[in-house]
């Protein structure tokens, strides 16, 4: 093995040949049904929970012009994300796009990447489900047990630390990722409907919060405005820009960002259903950015109406949009509220467990990891089961005993990462295949893919430094495995060597 093929590209060729292969997934996703997997995965945890913790903890009133900023750096990775959905429509996304641009070794530190994106993302969303859970039972006086209602430990703001909870682990989080999985493995049609009713319930009751909510908006909620400022960014635990919290974490509108960006997570898994799309070419594009654009306005305005409903000291961090019905006097909102954030959450796990296993099936095909249990097709469901089911016990375990916050701010430093490298391959891509045919192509290019590179280093940035930490100790597991499998049974390394004998 040459030092050479750790940057061997996989030609653009190869992967639309690929395409017509056996083992191929069904095409059966038109574009509207992939812009509701995109709204299925984007409108979950983030908006219905991640909201109060952000304006509580870390930005006030201003989270609304967080939810503005993390939306522009995914506008502008969402352009770079539908041009190579275009190019390369096949199911392994951002992970495939590298494997054309920058080579195997940049492929698979972004697959990796992607598994904290899409498992460590479910377990963070099955989090949320199992608080609108808790909220929801609530309503009729009942309880989950205190031992198995969350996670062992949690980050307290207060003492600027990770403290017990004096809790066991999280039952109902667990019994949600074990469902979820259960109906994936039985197949993806069955999971397009069932996504298209929980979205159609969700998009009623976040017009619902919106529509009601306005008329309780109270504007001297509004003031002070950005409590923690305008700023927070830090630079590997020295603050830079903004105020600073207890535990050093930076404090401010930006901060907010860094954390509420997990609300936009899920339109890039619309990519990852290109190989079932009927016409990937054009839907996929259609499919990423008509879901984005839904949800950043809804977003703007569920945390306008939010934070004018409660003042921002006094937004509940478990089930702040529900809660804040109640604030105001109306139990009976609190109950439809909790009950569509549930339907919601729901489909954005679906979605999100949908996807890790179909970036393993485009790795598994490449030999990067073991194909015997990624590459696995269930010959009546067509499903990669093995690894839906496999995927499934990881979200549940942890889901089980990892806390919300810690789940979420690292899986927005992984994901972040992705769209940078997303956003770098499409100005790599033009410069190396520029006559790829393209059908969708990232306008103003390359002041888009700057700008989304730009913004998205912003928000890793201001998130707190240990989660830079945890993000290389992910790279560096990473590494260990690629350096002891994925290299010695690459697909591509085993035919570059018999081309060259
Ligand atoms: N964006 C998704 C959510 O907020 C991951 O739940």
């Amino acid at each position: 093995m040459k030092i050479d093929h750790l940057f061997a590209r996989k030609p653009l060729s190869l992967l639309l040949e690929e395409m017509k292969g056996e083992h191929r997934l069904r095409r059966v996703l038109g574009p509207v049904q992939l812009t509701s997997l995109g709204i299925g995965c984007i409108i979950g945890t983030g908006i219905f929970v991640l909201t109060g913790i952000a304006a509580h903890d870390k930005a006030g009133p201003a989270l609304i012009l967080s939810f503005v900023v993390a939306g522009m750096a995914c506008i502008f990775s969402a352009l770079c994300y539908a041009e190579f959905a275009s190019m390369a429509p096949v199911a392994g996304s951002a992970y495939t796009y590298a494997y054309a641009t920058l080579g195997e070794l940049f492929a698979w530190i972004i697959g990796w990447d992607l598994v904290l994106e899409y498992t460590v993302a479910s377990s963070t969303v099955a989090h949320g489900w199992s608080h609108y859970f808790q909220s929801f039972i609530g309503i009729f006086g009942l309880k989950v047990p205190h031992l198995l209602s969350r996670a062992p430990f949690d980050f307290n703001p207060d003492v600027g630390r990770l403290v017990p909870t004096g809790t066991w682990f999280d039952v109902p989080a667990i019994i949600i990722a074990l469902i979820v999985t259960c109906i994936l493995v039985i197949g993806i049609k069955e999971s397009a409907s069932f996504n298209t009713a929980m979205v159609a319930i969700k998009l009623v009751i976040v017009v619902f919060v919106i529509a009601v909510g306005a008329f309780y908006v109270d504007p001297k909620n509004w003031t002070p405005f950005a409590p923690y400022g305008l700023t927070g960014v830090s630079f590997f635990g020295r603050t830079l820009v903004g105020q600073t919290g207890l535990g050093g974490e930076p404090l401010g509108m930006l901060a907010g960002a860094g954390m509420i960006f997990f609300a936009y997570i899920g339109f890039d898994s619309v990519s990852t259903h290109a190989e079932e799309a009927r016409l990937p070419q054009r839907d996929v594009p259609i499919g990423i950015i008509a879901s984005l654009i839904i949800c950043t306005v809804l977003y703007i305005a569920v945390s306008a109406v939010l934070t004018g409903m409660v003042p921002y000291d006094k937004i509940n961090i478990d089930a702040p949009v529900a809660d804040a019905f109640k604030h105001v006097g109306l139990p009976w909102a609190q109950f439809l509220i909790a009950l569509g954030a549930l339907a919601g959450i729901t489909s954005v796990l679906l979605v999100l467990m949908l996807s890790q296993p179909r970036v393993f099936l485009a790795m598994a095909r490449d030999g990067m990891v073991p194909p015997s249990i990624f590459g696995a097709v269930h010959p009546r469901f067509r499903t990669p089961y093995k690894s839906t089911i496999l995927t499934g016990i990881v979200v549940a375990l942890l889901a089980a005993f990892v806390p919300l916050r810690v789940l979420a701010e690292l899986v927005n430093i992984g994901t972040l990462l992705a769209f940078v490298i997303v956003c770098a391959a499409v100005l790599i891509m033009r410069r190396t295949n520029p006559e790829a045919e393209r059908p969708f192509r990232c306008p103003f290019s390359p002041a888009v893919p700057i700008l989304g590179i730009l913004f998205c280093l912003l928000l890793m940035f201001s998130l707190p430094a240990e989660n830079w930490l945890r993000l290389f100790v992910w790279l560096l597991l990473g590494f260990i495995i690629y350096f002891l499998y994925g290299r010695h049974h690459s697909v591509l390394a085993r035919q570059r060597a018999q081309g060259s004998r």
